[in-house]
């Protein structure tokens, strides 16, 4: 059992000496794993077919003679200049037209046959070399897929696609709807990438194009995959880029990575970088299906707010790095392990920052670095939850076509309002599919599903009925997977009301409801039909008119709510009080670690009787501990 502690490490920006020092520090920092070669592929190929392996063989072996294991990295989300000299075709195209050019990473079409067989080359190449080094832990596809192509190589392939998911031109044109706007295609090859247009573009087809991408993404990695696999049984991962883009479908990747892995960087310099920290490790952990999971990079040292770089504060590093492991990651690892000498990257903090290992920032990473090795065991438990959230990466991408009633409906920001208040409220989630089965839940929340599918629409049903609570939130159950209206809506039987109108709010303004409680964004015109009215509107065009509704079905209880609630009014419904602490516990067995971060301002007496494993009891201010229990 181990936790692992590390980095991306870019040796080949430095000298040879450097690469001693390098292993001689991880050792003081108590690094165990590093990730190698993420965008070594100029220096690992020259040019085509000319391998450079010798540095990367010293490298390896350093790192082996240190004790450090390595995550080997295929350096595919960075073809070298030649590559793209030779195969112009393969430069990425924008929803625009434009044609990029090199000179920054990420400059590849993934639809690109040649591009394609490249990465498989080098990925076969490392194999072969590499299989057997000893100092291998496990393998690193790529880098954050998610770049997007609109090219002509790129509509050959969504053609293909769109045969195999519909069959029939016939079947494609009633799910896009083209009957609206005179888009009915009578040959596949009209059929274009939601490219730049005129007006709208077709909701569906830009859906299809993302659900495409998604999967031709998976195929290009699963080649990777299987270049590797034959010659190495090791794990292979590949890293989930996480923030305000989400590209491809990461719970369905999931199934075909050996160990799921994210990147995550908060935006935020004030708690909201600890609440962010929270939903993005919840979220891994969903998309894991509840197995531990690993935090492969975020910032040592920095939190970039806007075009700012907010510098971490004393113990912040530690305590978002122990907080994803609180939440199941197993391990914390950085991008990157020493700061950039030039690049564009050059301002990026890392483990050993310019300032060098007499650095506070070292001296932190250190420190941590000592404490996880008694923690090492939590790396078998899993993490305790009795509340679940929906996430649908598919719902986010339909509401991110230019088609909705409002353009302040925002999916990612629902969800990560209901995480947050059960963040505030010390409260862990797990995030659930919307099919999933959910029955280990006491409440299941749902914000915003938009697009929904009746076997998804069947599941919540079954779950209500044997006695879960489950609260709906607005603008929810309104299409099938095409984007097909539906009438009446996924959730008018369950919820026992029937949505008469929609009433989008202006961004500045709010509704009243009965209880004191304020909605923005969006309201209703609702009828109780078989639900019991909870909250009703007061004031304005919607006056006495329901809001907020519950409904008793079989053992359990349907809720509506149909605006988007103050926090108090959601703290109501929920019945949340706030916390100035953090507490999630991982369990295995008997033994459970209770992890507290407090963010207050004063501290903390935490109630678990139980040894504390790292940290300090009281928890101070800012401070935060382990307590094991049995
Ligand atoms: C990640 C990426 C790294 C590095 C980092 C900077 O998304 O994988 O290579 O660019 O961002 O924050």
């Amino acid at each position: 059992m181990t936790l692992w502690y590390g980095g991306d490490y870019n040796p080949e920006q430095w000298d040879p000496d450097v690469w001693k020092e390098d292993v001689g520090l991880m050792q003081r920092a108590g690094v165990n794993l590093v990730t190698v070669g993420v965008f070594s592929w100029s220096s690992l190929e020259p040019a085509p077919g000319q391998y450079e392996f010798g540095w990367l063989d010293r490298v390896l072996d350093l790192l082996h003679a240190g004790g450090v294991r390595v995550d080997l990295a295929t350096p595919t989300a960075s073809p070298p200049p030649w590559f793209s000299r030779l195969h112009p075709e393969a430069l990425p195209v924008t929803a625009d037209g434009v044609r990029l050019t090199h000179g920054s990473r990420d400059t590849y079409c993934a639809c690109a046959p040649a591009y394609r067989e490249a990465a498989r080359g080098i990925a076969r190449a490392l194999a072969e070399r590499y299989h057997d080094h000893p100092a291998l832990a496990m393998w690193h596809v790529h880098n954050e897929y998610g770049t997007t192509c609109y090219c002509s190589l790129a509509a050959e392939r969504f053609r293909e696609w769109l045969q195999t998911r519909y069959g029939t031109l016939e079947r494609l044109n009633e799910a896009w709807t083209t009957a609206f706007w005179s888009q009915g295609y009578a040959e596949w090859a009209d059929i274009e990438p939601p490219r730049k247009t005129q007006y709208l573009v077709n909701p569906t087809q830009y859906l299809d194009f993302r659900r495409f991408w998604s999967d031709e993404l998976l195929a290009a990695y699963l080649e990777q995959k299987t270049e590797l696999r034959k010659l190495s049984a090791l794990p292979v991962t590949t890293n989930f880029v996480f923030g305000g883009w989400v590209p491809v479908n990461h719970a369905q990747w999931a199934a075909e990575v050996d160990v799921v892995a994210i990147d995550h960087y908060p935006d935020r310099s004030d708690v909201g970088a600890e609440e962010q920290t929270a939903f993005g490790a919840d979220l891994a952990r969903g998309w894991a299906g509840g197995k531990p999971w690993l935090l492969m990079e975020q910032s040592a040292g920095t939190l970039n707010e806007g075009h700012r770089l907010h510098t971490k504060e004393p113990g912040r590093m530690a305590r978002h790095s122990l907080s994803h492991i609180a939440r199941g990651s197993q391990g914390a690892l950085f991008f990157q392990w020493r700061a950039s000498r030039g690049g564009a990257e050059m301002f990026h903090s890392a483990m050993v920052p310019h300032a060098g290992p007499d650095s506070r920032m070292f001296r932190e990473i250190a420190k941590l670095g000592s404490e996880l090795p008694q923690l090492a065991e939590v790396a078998e438990s899993n993490v305790e939850a009795d509340v679940a959230i929906l996430w649908d990466v598919e719902c986010w991408w339909a509401m991110q076509g230019t088609h909705l009633p409002s353009s302040s409906l925002d999916y990612l920001a629902a969800v990560r309002s209901a995480h947050r208040r059960f963040w505030h409220a010390g409260i862990t989630v797990d995030f659930a599919a919307p099919a999933a089965d959910l029955s280990s839940y006491r409440l299941v929340v749902v914000p915003s599903l938009y697009l929904i599918s009746d076997e998804a629409a069947a599941a919540l049903t079954a779950y209500v009925e044997s006695g879960g609570q489950l609260v709906v939130g607005y603008f929810s159950g309104i299409v099938d997977p095409d984007l097909r209206i539906r009438s009446p809506g996924a959730f008018t039987e369950l919820l026992g009301v029937r949505v008469e109108e929609f009433h989008p709010l202006p961004d500045d303004s709010e509704v009243v409801l009965s209880s004191g409680g304020r909605g923005r964004l969006w309201s209703e015109h609702v009828h109780a039909v078989s639900a019991e009215v909870v909250d009703r509107y007061a004031g304005g065009v919607l006056d006495g008119k329901p809001a907020i509704t519950r409904r008793q079905v079989g053992a359990g209880t349907a809720w509506y709510v149909s605006t988007e609630l103050d926090d108090a009014a959601a703290a109501q419904v929920f019945e949340l009080s706030a916390s100035p602490v953090e507490i999630v516990r991982r369990r295995s067995g008997d033994t459970t670690w209770t992890f507290v971060f407090n963010h207050g301002d004063a501290e903390f007496s935490v109630p678990d009787a139980g040894r504390l494993v790292v940290g300090e009891l009281p928890v101070p201010a800012g401070g935060y501990a382990v307590v094991r229990s049995t």
